[in-house]
């Protein structure tokens, strides 16, 4: 059900590779709620097509751009400004990428040029989207910036290997760019940290399946899906959160504060 939240409210929103990501998701909620906005991706990924087809059911134009490129960076601003004709009021980062993963290197062996490229990738391309939008003033007063994060910031994963460092990273730009926006635009930055959930991102990971279904034991509402991650970005994308800033906001069905649960125990008990 639409509320027209973001009626006139233009946008752009990364990550979008195919409909399981959760970019996906989001630019199929923020067009129920009235945005216009413009996809970007990696021209890699624009390969596989299956952008055309969000970009049709949503009306909106493709940018592509590598998010570690400051030039693409500074052509997106400028394409979305001029094509949805004004300034921006929300931006998601919906990215994340480690070729250590890929490669199935494990933590205590990581190849350093993979990992240079997993925090420029994951984490420093959140500072380059706010730099290049700060420096060419792209983004409206009260904007709303969003990224997305996984609690393996805070603890560890064994599994997330690099991933867990760019998240940090991430949180970490999330706090003390929003800082700034906010003092010079009230321009408010967050991240959303989000369950595990079933896409290409995720699946990469070793041991996925298993993880997911203990994550989903674990949490009282169980894992928080796609869809509904896309609500929360576009209350966070939205005037009614308009005085959140700088915070890490988990959306994991209460997984982040729960210790262990009955189903959990039920799977070890010996009595
Ligand atoms: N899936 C999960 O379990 C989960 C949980 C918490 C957080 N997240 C985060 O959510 C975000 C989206 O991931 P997803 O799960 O939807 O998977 P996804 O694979 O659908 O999305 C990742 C996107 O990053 C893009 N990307 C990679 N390198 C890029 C570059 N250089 N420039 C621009 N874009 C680039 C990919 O093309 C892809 O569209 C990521 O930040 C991910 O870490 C995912």
């Amino acid at each position: 059900m639409s509320h027209q939240l973001l009626k006139g409210k233009r946008g752009i929103i990364s990550g979008a590779l195919d409909e399981n990501s959760i970019a996906w998701k989001v630019a199929e909620k923020c067009h129920a709620e009235g945005a216009s906005f413009v996809l970007t991706n990696a021209p890699i990924a624009m390969r596989m097509g299956e952008i055309n087809k969000l970009a049709e059911s949503t009306n909106s134009k493709i940018i592509p751009a590598d998010a570690t490129n400051m030039d693409e960076l500074k052509a997106l601003f400028e394409g979305a400004t001029e094509h949805l004709g004004g300034k921006i009021d929300f931006v998601l980062h919906s990215i994340g990428m480690s070729p250590n993963i890929r490669k199935n290197i494990p933590y205590t062996g990581l190849n350093y040029d993979f990992y240079q490229k997993s925090l420029d990738v994951s984490a420093m391309s959140l500072h380059k989207m706010l730099s290049v939008a700060y420096n060419m003033d792209a983004i409206n007063e009260w904007g709303s910036v969003v990224a997305l994060s996984y609690i393996a910031a805070q603890r560890t994963y064994p599994f997330y290997t690099d991933m867990a460092d760019a998240k940090a990273m991430l949180e970490s730009v999330a706090r003390s760019f929003g800082y700034h926006y906010g003092k010079h635009r009230h321009v408010r930055v967050n991240t959303i940290s989000q369950s595990p959930t079933k896409t290409t991102a995720g699946s990469g990971i070793k041991g996925f399946g298993d993880f997911y279904d203990y994550a989903d034991k674990i949490s009282p509402l169980g894992n928080a899906d796609a869809n509904a991650c896309a609500d929360y970005c576009v209350l966070m994308f939205s005037d009614m959160s308009r005085m959140v800033t700088m915070q890490n906001l988990y959306h994991d069905g209460g997984y982040s504060n729960t210790g262990i649960s009955n189903e959990v125990m039920e799977m070890f008990g010996k009595e």
